[in-house]
């Protein structure tokens, strides 16, 4: 069973605009795009910069400082720098708090 933790509040996500959490010391980056809510570990996993500084587009979210794109569903880069995946994490969303679970998804 994994243990969902609350990240924040469904309200407090804008569209496209990623918002940095820290559950149990792990920083996580929730992102509100195309209808559905995603996290992704907060860094890059190229360099230790935060990915939610960068901006999402097509279901990806950009590292801001080389420019890997990183897919909110996989956590897999779409070009280099980067070669490995940032972990990925389940959502689950009941009414306006929106869960996280630290399992890896993939
Ligand atoms: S630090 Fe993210 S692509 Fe280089």
């Amino acid at each position: 069973m994994s243990a969902f933790l609350r990240a924040c509040a469904l309200s407090e996500l804008e569209e496209d605009t990623p918002k940095r959490v820290e559950l149990d010391g792990t920083p996580v980056s929730v992102v509100k795009t195309e209808g559905e809510v995603f996290a992704i570990n907060d860094i890059c996993s190229h360099a230790n910069v935060s990915l939610s500084e960068g901006e999402v587009e097509d279901c990806q979210i950009e590292c801001w400082l080389h420019g890997s794109a990183f897919d909110l569903r996989t956590g897999k880069p779409s070009g280099l720098p980067a070669t490995r995946p940032v972990p990925v994490y389940p959502v689950k969303i009941e009414g306006d708090d929106v869960f996280v679970s630290l399992t890896q998804e993939s």
